[in-house]
């Protein structure tokens, strides 16, 4: 991929620039919980975008992307955003970085990842990421890892149209070869955990689904939640984000709240406790409870947040009846990969019946990623 990108670019620009990866994450638990001030459990993955990338001297950034052969050229104003989806996250992360007194100026960029798009694996956050950390390298704008993670979370906000949490940006830059990060997305504070489960694998089922809508599903489960706070917080004004709730406050406001939004604070409230549960069985080595903590999660994305489909619960369906030791779907939803904990013999017999199952009901194989947990942003030697 290094190659091909260099090859391209220096048809396009005559010239060598440096190259800056950024990968995609996993999340082992805690799905939709950032936004609601809880835990997550993410680790980045050996899949994410490359760039070379060169200053050129002047304010336009001419950027071309391998991946769909397409190029674009647009200035660093709010006026001269690009209309190109791919060209937007580079052209807010230089937004973001502006906005916070930073001043990047023009480059010649080329880029390509083979994290898979639209998989659930946070391509996006890869992209926003890679340039995040390297216009701060190349620029020299002295802007700490935690804003560089806000820079991209603030790019999907602002320019891509998406009200994520934090997560995927964070693990994006935070990552490390080996090990799992436990995140409180209220403090940012987090833990490494070295992630070595011997005898089992972890492995994804990429169902190939991708939802069109699923954007804006995103934001109506985030808006759900935030009326469900704000209803709460008329008797317990201290509650600031559905992680500070518990159950019984839900069950008060459970006449004044939409059947819908009941039900989806009932999913986060059970899901931040979730993750802490996993956290301490990983303590113990105890893989069984990770996984059964798992196949909750599933249920409740599947029945009560309702960012599951069919083809998802239909994998999930197959890791149980294999045996698998946890599976769920993964990150946003609405189409994408499910998770799957699994022990080392029954490896091989899961993914050919998985494969298979999937074949006979929806006429496509699912892909199967192998999962190794890699590190964060960086620049390529
Ligand atoms: C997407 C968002 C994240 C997070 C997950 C769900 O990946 O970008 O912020 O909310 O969905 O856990």
């Amino acid at each position: 991929m290094k190659e091909k990108i260099k090859e391209k670019f220096n048809e396009l620009f005559h010239s060598e620039g440096v190259f800056y990866t950024s990968p995609g994450r996993i999340n082992l638990i805690g799905e939709h919980t950032d936004y609601n001030g809880g835990f997550v459990f993410p680790g980045a993955v050996d899949k994410g975008m490359i760039a070379e990338i060169k200053p050129n001297g002047t304010d336009k950034i001419r950027a071309f992307a391998l991946d769909l052969d397409d190029y674009a050229e647009f200035g660093l104003t709010e006026e001269e955003a690009p209309a190109a989806s791919w060209a937007r996250y580079i052209f807010g992360v230089c937004r973001e970085i502006s906005k916070r007194g930073g001043e990047p100026r023009g480059f010649d960029t080329v880029f390509a990842g083979d994290v898979p798009l639209g998989a659930g694996m946070s391509s996006s956050a890869a992209l926003e990421s890679t340039y995040a950390f390297a216009l701060n390298e190349l620029f020299d704008l002295g802007i700490d890892k935690f804003e560089l993670a806000k820079i991209g979370q603030a790019t999907e906000h602002n320019y891509i149209g998406v009200n994520c949490g934090i997560m995927d940006q964070f693990a994006s830059i935070f990552g490390k070869a080996g090990s799992l990060i436990r995140l409180d997305c209220r403090s940012l504070e987090y833990k490494y955990y070295p992630f070595n489960p011997v005898g089992y694998k972890l492995v994804l089922l990429d169902s190939v689904v991708k939802h069109e809508l699923a954007s804006s599903a995103y934001n109506k489960r985030r808006q759900s939640c935030e009326h469900v706070v704000a209803a709460i917080r008329e008797r317990h004004p201290e509650v600031e984000f559905l992680r500070d709730a518990t159950k019984e406050m839900l069950d008060e406001v459970k006449e004044k709240v939409s059947a819908e939004d009941y039900m989806r604070a009932e999913y986060v409230i059970e899901e931040i406790q979730r993750v802490l549960d996993v956290c301490d069985a990983l303590e113990r080595g105890d893989y069984e409870t990770v996984g059964q903590k798992m196949y909750e999660t599933h249920h409740g994305m599947s029945r009560l947040y309702e960012v599951s489909c069919e083809e998802l619960d239909f994998l999930n369906d197959i890791a149980k009846a294999c045996g698998v030791t946890g599976s769920r779907v993964m990150g946003g939803g609405f189409g994408g990969c499910t998770i799957n904990l699994v022990k080392e013999e029954l490896y091989d017999g899961f993914i050919a019946k998985a494969t298979s199952a999937y074949k006979e009901k929806f006429g496509r194989e699912p892909k199967v990623y192998d999962v190794v947990i890699s590190d964060g942003a960086r620049k390529l030697r």
